[in-house]
């Protein structure tokens, strides 16, 4: 069987998303399992196609030792034959995800990240840090650890991990 493959999806991809991603890798990394999940990120949206993280993600992830990376992409429907698990942030990116899915198959991947936390109530959502503070950044951070943690605990179940 090939790897498990996950990708996070936000608005932008540039903020939330690539940091739940930096952070699932981080993660990753410490169980010794690097290259046993294949892992990406993507906006619904595309304004930001082509730009690294928002520096004050990237900046605040630093501070906690975890590294983003990549560059901003859309995610279009063939992302759904690539990708086994399709995580939004929000509910605004699981509408955009589901009307995107071709079919049962896809939508069935599409699940919001603060739902695989088992401390979250059903349907939380990582806000939106765009706007705000340094301090929203603060709190995605510590969202995205939450989620990713229970995330990262389904896929080795799921793949005898
Ligand atoms: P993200 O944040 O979806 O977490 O990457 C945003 C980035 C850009 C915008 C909104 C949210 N924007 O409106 O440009």
């Amino acid at each position: 069987m090939s790897e498990p493959r996950v990708c996070f999806v936000c608005l932008g991809n540039i903020c939330r998303s690539p940091t739940a991603e930096g952070v699932f890798r981080h993660l990753l990394d410490d169980a010794d399992l690097t290259d046993a999940v294949v892992v990406d990120s993507a906006g619904t949206a595309a304004y930001h196609a082509g730009e690294a993280p928002d520096r004050r993600s990237a900046a605040a992830a630093h501070r906690r030792g975890i590294r983003l990376g990549g560059k901003a992409r859309r995610f279009d429907a063939e992302d759904f034959d690539r990708f086994d698990y399709v995580v939004p942030m929000d509910a605004a990116n699981e509408r955009d995800l589901l009307a995107l899915a071709p079919d049962d198959a896809a939508r069935a991947k599409v699940k919001l990240l603060r739902d695989y936390d088992p401390r979250s109530p059903a349907g939380s959502e990582v806000p939106d840090p765009y706007y705000g503070g340094e301090d929203g950044f603060e709190k995605v951070l510590d969202i995205c650890v939450a989620g990713c943690r229970g995330l990262l605990a389904q896929v080795r179940d799921d793949h005898d991990l």
